[in-house]
């Protein structure tokens, strides 16, 4: 018998996207732990087609005394795009963008790191994106808790992060750059993978509550599975 597919199943009926992907399908993925001699911890990630490298220094003694609390550690971050790591050539130096990401990404790490073990010291994180193709803040935050694994800094828990959003009227899990501009709505969510603790959550465009819930939990279900990534690159570096 031959099938027929009506115009009404077309509409329900979950299609594959642009670059051939399921609705709940993430792009591939590598991370590799430690790659830099002289930072104190370091990672590289490849997402799709981003490619971002952190570095991790600290915890160390924070030089300017305003920055100091008595009773722990304060972390930095800095995110940085390189000029190069975009189709439209980005002018080199911080932008409100990038001082939002470095912020957001900031709050996302903090709950995971013990940080009272270090008073009157400072972490700094430094995440350069070297080429950019949607969800770059999520990659980063995933690549820095590995990082922040690698300098031996003690945490509660790893921190993964991942974004699902709303593309052709359909709720699908890590969208791409084209998937980013063309879609609807964007939802960054970190979580602590243990305990599902939400560290970032982020929304860009619109939602109904029903798709918000959908997409809260394939970021969720997303992140869990590129925990398991981030397990294997420190797996991979100090054995098991
Ligand atoms: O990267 P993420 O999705 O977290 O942040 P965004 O602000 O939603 O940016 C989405 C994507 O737009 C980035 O990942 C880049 O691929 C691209 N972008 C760009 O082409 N030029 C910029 N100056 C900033 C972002």
């Amino acid at each position: 018998m031959i099938g027929i597919i009506t115009q009404d199943q077309l509409k329900t009926s979950p299609t594959l996207r642009e670059d051939g992907r399921a609705f709940d399908e993430l792009r591939p993925l590598k991370i590799e732990a430690g790659i830099l001699e002289r930072a104190d911890g370091s990672s590289y990630l490849e997402f799709g087609g981003n490619k971002i490298l952190v570095a991790v220094y600290g915890p160390r003694e924070a030089q300017i005394r305003k920055l100091q609390r008595p009773d722990r550690a304060v972390i930095r971050c800095r995110y940085n795009m390189a000029p190069f790591s975009v189709e439209e050539r980005k002018r080199p130096g911080p932008d409100r963008r990038s001082v939002e990401i470095s912020k957001i990404t900031a709050e996302a790490l903090r709950p995971a790191l013990i940080l009272e073990r270090f008073p009157r010291s400072v972490i700094d994180v430094f995440i350069e994106v070297l080429e950019a193709e949607g969800g770059t803040r999520c990659a980063g935050i995933t690549a820095a808790s590995v990082a922040l694994a690698d300098a031996g800094i003690p945490m509660r828990d790893m921190v993964v992060a991942c974004a699902a959003g709303k593309v052709n009227d359909q709720v699908v899990l890590d969208l791409s750059e084209e998937e980013d501009k063309a879609g609807q709505a964007d939802v960054p969510v970190a979580i602590l993978p243990r305990t599902r603790e939400i560290t970032l959550l982020q929304s860009d465009g619109n939602l109904s509550e029903d798709e918000f819930e959908r997409a809260l939990d394939l970021a969720v279900d997303g992140c869990l599975r590129i925990h398991e990534v981030q397990k294997e690159a420190l797996r991979k570096r100090y054995g098991e």
